[in-house]
């Protein structure tokens, strides 16, 4: 049995997905309800981040603590990864030592020449390319709110970015459509894209991907890595704010989202995260509940496979 990593979305199969999902509904409710489960004591999950994060590091490293492991931060800035160590070698080493690995990095590259050499599971806490982490919270809010995602309309205002991938890719594996609205230049990558035609549609412009959405979810117009174009993309971005007069064309029961941090006045009008269609708070929260699931998933993977 090969092993399992979680680089993108697609590591997952629709009906693991799907489980994984309503598994992690149901270790919200036990956790909620202040039921011990500890299945993994003694377990030990790395998590190495080289971009910086609040939402990540803190549902990891509660989530392995409430199934009775433990984690340890690896910073470059620390670690001799910092210092040109080769991702080879490093994940050798590392996974020799840990149970599961987290990685938050810039190229998509770095995380999966980790997992090539890596002998335990290896999650992708964001790369430039991928959000998936981020995707099986979102998902699993929808469905709490809304019941299932198939068939649904989503909208995704702004930057064809790293979220923005991750949607396309549940778009496909969910069956909803999903409408891009990004501004000329900012569109998802076309050789990305090509397979997704059947799923994915892109507009120039905000309306026209908002009309009728059952959601709509933005993100930051400057990623993390593109500081120096914060100022470029305000201008190239000003026409795409989520706005609660952009609400007022979706579906009237359309839920928003954002993965957090925010920028009001920016992606989001001055009160958009406590607008009536709002579940961004539900859908932090839910970065727990989801990754305890997907660890729970990759970590029993793993153990049937010895
Ligand atoms: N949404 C998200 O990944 O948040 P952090 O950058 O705080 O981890
Ligand atoms: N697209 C954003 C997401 C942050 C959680 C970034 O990569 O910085």
């Amino acid at each position: 049995m090969a092993l399992r990593h979680f680089l993108t979305l697609r590591d997952l199969s629709s009906t693991e997905l799907k489980n994984l999902l309503d598994r992690a509904s149901e270790l919200k409710r036990q956790q909620h309800n202040n039921e011990l489960f500890q299945p993994f004591k003694g377990k030990v999950l790395g998590m190495i981040f080289e971009k910086s994060s609040t939402r990540t590091r803190i549902s990891f490293e509660a989530g392995i603590a409430q199934f009775g492991g433990s984690a340890i931060f690896l910073s470059p800035r620390d670690t001799q990864l910092g210092r040109g160590e080769p991702i080879e070698d490093s994940a050798r080493v590392i996974s020799s030592m840990l149970d599961i690995v987290m990685i938050r990095t810039f190229g998509h590259d770095v995380v999966q020449r980790f997992a090539s050499y890596s002998s335990v599971p290896v999650i992708n806490g964001l790369t430039d390319d991928h959000h998936p982490c981020q995707l099986l919270a979102d998902l699993q809010t929808y469905q709490e709110h809304r019941g299932s995602i198939q068939g649904k309309t989503v909208a995704w205002i702004g930057d064809g970015n790293n979220m923005c991938n991750s949607y396309i890719e549940a778009a496909h594996m969910m069956g909803f459509k999903l409408k891009v609205g990004a501004p000329k230049g900012y569109e998802p990558k076309p050789e990305f894209m090509a397979e997704f035609a059947h799923c994915v549609e892109v507009f120039n412009n905000a309306e026209d991907a908002a009309v009728n959405a059952d959601l709509i979810v933005t993100d930051v117009w400057a990623s993390m890595g593109q500081e120096e174009e914060q100022k470029l993309r305000e201008a190239a971005f000003a026409a795409f704010q989520v706005n609660e007069k952009l609400m007022e064309l979706a579906h009237p029961d359309c839920l928003f989202m954002h993965c957090l941090p925010a920028h009001r006045g920016e992606e989001i009008s001055e009160h958009m995260l406590d607008h009536k269609s709002s579940v961004v708070w539900d859908e932090a929260e839910n970065r727990l509940h989801a990754q305890k699931a997907l660890m729970e998933f990759l970590l029993n993977e793993n153990l049937k496979r010895s």
